[in-house]
């Protein structure tokens, strides 16, 4: 590759390379073929302090022969490497190529490590030493300038390992936060509020509910006013995840103090506060592995449960052995039946799912289609049927499907009735 725009520098480059080698032959085989001033005596004929003469001896040959080999070894160089202009080199090397070579070996050696991560949920990535290693290193060099290397944040820059999150503490929230950032927008709405009097008497009511020093005149005074407030920071100011307005009521700040001039300000002046987005810069597993390395440094909350831990079935499975997750092959489709609130696949999927890898292999795409039955909450069981459909989905990567030929299919309904027939998993050749 070359920035130039036309071969002139690459010639003009070439000319003077070649043409200072060759002039240096030159000059070796001139002064060894012409012997300037020689007296009789093989003496230039200069002599200093009266008795030392300039001898006119020949170069010695060991000294030409590695003159020689210099030049020899020039030669071979450029024609092996980039040296001449644009002139590529007959190896082709290149720097971005070397980088290249040495980020995917680096890349490959990596893949293993992050391989045995996966599968794994935030709470056993936590648990687990090695991961945490790397999470720590990854938030050192990335995230460490903001949040402070012990993660505890510092004036506009949340603290990370408390249990008060603006925007949510479970492991999905914090992934969330992580990959697609999020922007907090505290508007400036003093005049919303009334006059200054107004705005200082709501701040003694803020101040006021999480116990700090505060006028009580004032804040009761003030008290009315937070309706305008209510909106976004809850009527009781509890905050709202949802919008990254924080809890008012637990005396911690994130953008200053538990004192009037703060919370005056923020009323006054609003605030921007913008944590960047993270997707594009690591790879999912790097994600996987950050997102727990943050919920694990003590703050983080449990992720939503599967349905059966939070919610009792209105009909109890009848037997243990009835409720046991199982795999059948109906009509080339393969259905993987799960146990109640679980999303274990059944023993054997591999052999179900022969015919469908086969398939792949043979330029077909597989669908994968989740349906629950009609027991419990149904945006639990809608996840559920996610995590169910992502179990199979991962059994077919462990069978050496890619993840480009796998494609899901949400059904238009998805609750297809009570019992286990219902709650399966669908895996059809497209
Ligand atoms: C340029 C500064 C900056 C960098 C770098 C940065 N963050 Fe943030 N982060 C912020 C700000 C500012 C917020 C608060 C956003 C708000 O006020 O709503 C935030 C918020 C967060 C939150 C949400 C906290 C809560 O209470 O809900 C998490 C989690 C987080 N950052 C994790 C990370 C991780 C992990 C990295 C490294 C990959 C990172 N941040 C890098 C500035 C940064
Ligand atoms: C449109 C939504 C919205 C409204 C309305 C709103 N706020 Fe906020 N407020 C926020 C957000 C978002 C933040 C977080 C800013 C950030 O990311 O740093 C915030 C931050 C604050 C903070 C700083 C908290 C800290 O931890 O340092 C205070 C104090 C505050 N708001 C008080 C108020 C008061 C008082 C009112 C009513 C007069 C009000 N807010 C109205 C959204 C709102």
């Amino acid at each position: 590759m070359s920035d130039f725009t036309s071969n002139f520098w690459s010639i003009f480059i070439s000319v003077i390379t070649i043409g200072g080698i060759l002039a240096c032959l030159a000059l070796l085989w001139i002064s060894g073929k012409t012997k300037a001033m020689t007296l009789s005596d093989n003496t230039t004929g200069h002599v200093w302090d009266g008795d030392l003469r300039e001898m006119n001896n020949p170069l010695p040959r060991w000294w030409v022969g590695l003159f020689i080999i210099t030049v020899v070894f020039a030669f071979a160089y450029l024609y092996l490497y980039p040296g001449l202009g644009t002139y590529e080199g007959s190896l082709k090397w290149s720097q971005t190529g070397q980088f290249d070579r040495e980020v995917s070996r680096g890349n490959e050696q990596a893949a293993p490590i992050y391989a045995a991560f996966a599968g794994m949920s935030t709470e056993q990535l936590a648990k687990d030493a090695k991961a945490m290693a790397i999470g720590d290193r990854l938030f050192m060099n990335n995230c460490a300038q903001c949040h402070g290397s012990d993660a505890r944040g510092g004036k506009g820059f949340p603290n990370l390992a408390d249990g008060d999150w603006m925007w949510g503490g479970s492991p999905d929230k914090i992934h969330e936060t992580i990959a697609n950032g999020r922007t907090g927008v505290m508007p400036p709405i003093a005049a919303a509020v009334g006059t200054p009097e107004d705005v200082r008497n709501v701040a003694h009511y803020v101040l006021s509910l999480s116990g700090s020093p505060n006028d009580s005149v004032r804040s009761n005074l003030g008290k009315p006013k937070f309706a305008v407030c209510a909106a976004c920071h809850g009527a009781d100011g509890k905050g709202n995840q949802a919008l990254g307005a924080p809890n008012l009521t637990d005396n911690i700040w994130v953008d200053g103090a538990g004192v009037e001039s703060h919370i005056v300000n923020m009323i006054t002046n609003g605030k921007t506060n913008v944590m960047p987005a993270w997707s594009s810069k690591f790879t999912p597993e790097q994600m996987n592995v950050l997102t727990a390395y943050v919920w694990g440094l003590g703050g983080g909350v449990p992720g939503v449960q599967p349905a059966a831990a939070v919610a009792t079935p209105a009909t109890p499975a009848a037997s243990p052995a009835a409720d046991a997750a199982s795999v059948a092959v109906e009509n080339g489709v393969v259905k993987f039946f799960f146990s109640t609130g679980k999303a274990e696949l059944a023993a054997g999927s591999d052999k179900a799912l022969a015919d469908v890898v086969a398939g792949v292999q043979a330029g077909k795409k597989v669908v994968i289609s989740g349906y629950v039955d009609t027991t419990g909450n149904a945006a639990q069981n809608e996840e559920l049927a996610k995590q169910r459909a992502f179990a199979v989905r991962d059994q077919l990567k462990t069978l050496g499907v890619a993840e480009d030929k796998i494609e899901f299919k949400k059904p238009e309904n998805i609750e297809a009735g009570a019992g286990k027939e219902a709650r399966r998993v669908e895996v059809a050749l497209g």
